[in-house]
């Protein structure tokens, strides 16, 4: 067969999203976020986000096939997100694309949307090297994988215990006032403060549980000890430098992130580290990543903004990866897993 054509959805959470590859040649790209309506709410709402996906659906993927200059027809095969995500948001994407596969006698895959944000860096740096770590860092998730082989062999070296790294930056920021998501807020200001002028707890890293969780991550403490020393700062009767607990902040999860990444990659031999996930978006994090990677000679690939969120690019071209591989697809009632590993 010549190279396949994969219509790639996605709807995990606030993004409609749609994309058209051939083999690993991306020729459209569309999304429509709902993150608007939730930023009053503080966070995403997921009645409004499966709403905004049932409106935005047959819009989102008929501008993906005409950028591409096709019909559904043109398409060898359809993937969708099938989990990990807001259940009712998966359940409108999974049925949507059911609906076009079964219309246009198309295979379906449902793919995981994790593994997606690393196939996207396919499209910025070819190819997943054999014995690959990646970490994938979100609003919703903190994972890092090892990437054997994209289509077929792929497993969680490590993963948040509770809180993911944008949540806990979300948190922080909603106890300093800055609107929702908070993250890029942080991460401005922590670029001027002095990341040393309290201490926020780096979890799983001292003791026992670092010896049982040497890959795992726990960031629910971070948001308790920031609103302790504010409480403490206020009660004593001194100002609150806004920068400096950004820069605290920003630096022990970028710390912990980068550290424990790079223990990995040197116990499992792994040459190549892929960040992505929103949260990658993260200036401290990306610099210490880059860091890291020199000192350690482990290539470090950082993909451009716009493929580390969510897209519908990171669906297809997983979709094309398991066509590639001769990976059966999914059977037509295969279910949305909202908690997927
Ligand atoms: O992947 P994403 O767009 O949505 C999901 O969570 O799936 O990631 C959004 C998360 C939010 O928590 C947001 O605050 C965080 O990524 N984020 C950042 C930055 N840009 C986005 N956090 C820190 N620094 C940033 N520059
Ligand atoms: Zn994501």
């Amino acid at each position: 067969m010549s190279e396949p054509v994969i219509l790639g959805i996605e709807s995990t959470c606030d993004e409609t999203a749609a994309a058209v590859v051939r083999g690993k040649t991306l020729l459209s790209n569309v999304v429509a976020s709902s993150m608007d309506e939730h930023a009053r709410y503080g966070g995403v709402i997921p009645e409004i986000a499966s709403r905004a996906h049932a409106e935005s659906f047959v819009p989102v993927v008929s501008q993906a096939l005409a950028d591409a200059h096709m019909e559904l027809s043109d398409v060898d095969a359809i993937a969708v997100s099938a989990g990990p995500g807001l259940a009712g948001c998966l359940a409108v994407g999974v049925s949507g694309a059911k609906s076009l596969a079964y219309a246009a006698n198309k295979p379906i895959y449902g793919i995981n949307h994790v593994i997606g944000h690393v196939a996207v860096t396919q499209l910025q740096f070819g190819q997943v090297p054999a014995n690959t770590l990646a970490l994938i860092v979100s609003g919703g998730h903190t994972s890092v994988l090892r990437v054997n082989n994209i289509a077929t062999d792929v497993s969680v070296v490590g993963t948040t215990l509770d809180d993911a790294a944008g949540e806990c930056f979300d948190k922080v920021a909603r106890l300093l006032g800055f609107p929702y998501p908070g993250g890029p807020h942080i991460d401005r200001h922590a670029r001027q403060g002095n990341p040393h002028a309290l201490r926020v707890p780096q979890g799983l890293t001292q003791g026992k549980a670092a010896a049982e969780h040497p890959y795992d991550f726990s960031f629910s403490g971070v948001k308790t000890a920031v609103a302790r020393w504010i409480e403490s700062e206020t009660a004593q009767g001194h100002a609150i430098n806004v920068d400096d607990v950004c820069a605290a902040l920003a630096d022990s999860v970028a710390t912990v992130l980068s550290k424990k990444t790079m223990a990995a990659a040197a116990h499992l031999d792994s040459q190549t580290v892929i960040v992505g996930g929103g949260f990658s978006a993260n200036s401290q994090l990306r610099t210490a990543l880059i860091k890291a990677g020199q000192e350690h000679g482990v290539e470090v690939r950082v993909p451009e903004l716009r493929l580390c969120t969510d897209n519908g690019a990171m669906v297809a071209m997983l979709g094309s990866n398991l066509v590639e591989a001769g990976v059966k697809p999914s059977r037509p009632d295969f279910s949305i897993d909202s908690s997927m590993s």
